[in-house]
């Protein structure tokens, strides 16, 4: 909490450096000189004339997806195959500001999840792992961060319009696979085998002393504002994931999980068809073990499984979310200077953590690890599956931010946290990450059990 109340908007850093005899490579720098005033338009993209200017199908989204990861690809294979060398602000890449206080020293990562063994079964997985991501803005996305935070990040304009993004912005986001085992410190995952590894500096299981720690290249996102192909909501979400096997170069084998546009509001059970989703039926197995409700997409790192509570019963690893549904959250409240609504289904309470937890029994339960949960498919459920423009906040007295989580739920959060009225904040601070090993820390979720007694 101290630590939190003294961060600062553009530190680098959480202030455990190492050591020169430690590790001599470079450290990570926040590119933070983000564009002063708007890009030109963009006009007709590459991602769209794949797909001949008209919108995004099922049947043309992987297309669609190969273009638009070509698009990145210069920038992105430097990141993440010659990552000691990689240049963020030469190669027009920039951070978003506030998150400092929880990056790693060398490579600029903050913690996400934690997963372990009984959630990837048949893959080879020997030890749970820590998820650790790292998120670029293109040049015409950070304008926006620009627009919104201001020169100083100090006075957010926090209203709907500033927290807009321009056609044709990219936003990418790394996430990194690294074990939980100070006893297994590499070869931990046979779906890992050859992939792209940089440096951490963390500690590792219940040591307190950080150490130069591997961290694999496991999942890339990459999103882009398009309301051509996606008249909808507005956004592109599409994802990559490490292969083992397929052909070429680490960046070769980051292959298409899957690509989503919508949320698919009218598949109401998981056995209806989705319209506004494609997945890779060629992904590898241990990707395909963590899609969200319904096969919708979501990646290894999302935590889009959960452990729920449904009128009293508990489901283990329930698919409860997708990328666009934790995205539409995307909101912030004046008012209660904070998310109104969890990032999944959930019933909201005054008090934080602001939705309500089960205990193993299913019942309501503050100590309880378990989210209590709408049933899926149900009205109050599908509140989390609905199809809204990036203007339009999912809750009443709150902001839109335009899919944007690190705003809502990174940024802003930590902003406050720094700047807002200390009996204000204290509660809040409970659930923010570096917090106790009871939550996911990326998306305040409990963990499921077994995970959590591992740790
Ligand atoms: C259960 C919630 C959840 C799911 C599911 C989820 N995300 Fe996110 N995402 C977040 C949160 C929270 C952040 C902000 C913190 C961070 O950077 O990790 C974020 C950040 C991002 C960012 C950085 C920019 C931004 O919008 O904040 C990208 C890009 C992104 N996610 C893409 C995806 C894609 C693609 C998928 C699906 C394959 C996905 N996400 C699934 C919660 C989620």
């Amino acid at each position: 909490m101290k630590a939190l109340r003294a961060a600062t908007p553009y530190q680098d850093n959480n202030g455990q450096v190492p050591p020169r005899g430690v590790y001599s490579g470079p450290l990570f720098k926040l590119s933070h000189d983000w564009p002063t005033s708007p890009l030109p338009p963009i006009g007709k993209t590459p991602w769209q004339e794949a797909i001949g200017n008209g919108p995004i199908t099922v049947e043309n989204a992987s297309a669609y997806a190969a273009v638009l990861k070509a698009a990145v690809a210069d920038n992105a294979k430097q990141l993440i195959m010659r990552h000691d060398q990689w240049d963020a602000a030469k190669a027009g890449w920039y951070n978003e500001p506030w998150v400092g206080s929880l990056r790693e020293a060398i490579s600029g990562t903050y913690p996400a999840g934690t997963f372990g063994p009984s959630i990837f079964p048949g893959t080879g997985l020997r030890a749970t792992f820590n998820t650790h991501v790292l998120t670029y803005y293109d040049k015409r996305a950070a304008y926006s961060l620009r627009d919104f935070w201001g020169e100083s990040s100090m006075k957010p304009a926090l209203k709907t319009e500033k927290a807009q993004f321009q056609e044709g912005a990219i936003i990418v986001k790394a996430a990194l696979f690294a074990s939980a085992d100070p006893k297994v410190k590499a070869d931990w995952w046979d779906a890992m085998a050859g992939a792209a590894a940089w440096s951490l500096y963390l500690p590792v299981g219940s040591e307190s002393k950080p150490q130069v720690w591997p961290g694999y290249v496991a999942q890339f996102d990459i999103i882009v504002k398009d309301s051509q192909s996606s008249p909808t909501t507005g956004w592109v979400f599409m994802t990559l994931v490490y292969d083992k096997d397929a052909p070429g170069d680490v960046w070769d084998k980051m292959v298409p999980l899957g690509v989503q546009w919508g949320n698919d509001p009218q598949a109401t059970s998981p056995d209806m068809p989705l319209k506004e989703n494609w997945n890779n039926p060629k992904a590898p197995l241990y990707s395909t073990q963590t899609l969200g409700w319904g096969g919708r997409l979501t990646g290894p790192n999302d935590g889009g499984r959960n452990d729920i509570a449904v009128d009293g019963k508990v489901i283990r690893n329930a698919p409860n979310s997708s990328c666009m549904s934790c995205h539409s959250t995307a909101e912030w409240s004046t008012t209660s200077n904070r998310m109104n609504s969890f990032l999944l289904p959930s019933f909201a309470t005054k008090a934080a953590p602001y939705f309500q937890l089960c205990n193993d029994q299913g019942k309501p339960d503050p100590n309880g690890t378990v989210i209590c949960s709408p049933a899926p498919g149900s009205k109050e459920w599908m509140k989390w599956f609905q199809n809204r423009p990036g203007t339009e906040a999912m809750d009443p007295d709150s902001f839109a931010v335009d899919f944007d989580e690190v705003f809502s739920f990174k940024s802003l959060k930590l902003w406050w946290a720094a700047v807002g009225p200390v009996e204000q904040v204290a509660p809040m601070l409970m659930r923010t990450p570096a917090q106790g090993p009871r939550f996911n820390q990326y998306t305040g979720a409990p963990l499921p059990k077994a995970e959590d007694e591992s740790r």
